[in-house]
């Protein structure tokens, strides 16, 4: 099964970026191509249909497996960036993390109003981006199409914090 292929290879860091924090590091999944091969088969499998017009991937490593997703999927893939790194007009919200605060910022034409968006990201802990995240394309007139996710930490409940948002929560390894 997927989510027991994604534990045996990610690694807990403890104490990274600060104490207290059990860092999940996805980077040994990046080594093992029939791996990200499969996590995007199974992103796939489990939008079962699911209108899907563009990617919204969370920097950074919402971009690892959100472009090919999109790719996939054969739609655009957009970057959700923080603060200060797209070029373009942007639209911004500020969020907070497990381990601090942040901004997010999408382009202003990231997607026309009332296409469906699914917003991915490698990690689900407080749900805090992805809120974020949600929140911002709503107001620029985006559906959300749901959520995708490598991993979701339980403990922390982001997936009821995003429930409201949209009934489409995909999380391969929780
Ligand atoms: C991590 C992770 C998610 C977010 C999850 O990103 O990749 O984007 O935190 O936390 P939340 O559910 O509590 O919001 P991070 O800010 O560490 O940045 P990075 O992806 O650039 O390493
Ligand atoms: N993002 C937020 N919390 C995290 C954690 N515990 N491990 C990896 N990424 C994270």
């Amino acid at each position: 099964m997927i989510d027991q292929q994604i534990k045996a290879v990610i690694r807990d860091i403890h104490d990274f970026p600060k104490p207290g924090i059990v860092f999940k590091d996805i980077t040994p999944i990046l080594k093992e191509p029939g791996l990200c091969n499969a996590i995007v088969d199974a992103f796939i499998n489990q939008l079962n249909g699911t209108r899907v017009d563009v990617v919204a991937g969370v920097e950074s490593r919402g971009f690892l497996f959100g472009l090919t997703l999109a790719n996939k999927l054969g739609v655009p893939f957009v970057p959700v960036r923080k603060a200060g790194k797209l070029p373009y007009a942007i639209k911004q919200k500020v969020y907070e993390l497990e381990y601090g605060t942040a901004t997010i910022e999408l382009h202003t034409d990231a997607f026309e109003p009332g296409q469906h968006v699914l917003i991915h990201d490698d990690l689900l802990a407080t749900g805090g981006t992805v809120t974020a995240a949600s929140e911002l394309i709503q107001e620029m007139g985006g559906i959300i199409a749901g959520f995708s996710f490598v991993i979701g930490l339980n403990f922390l409940n982001g997936k009821e914090r995003i429930a409201s948002t949209s009934n489409k929560i995909i999380v391969l390894a929780e």
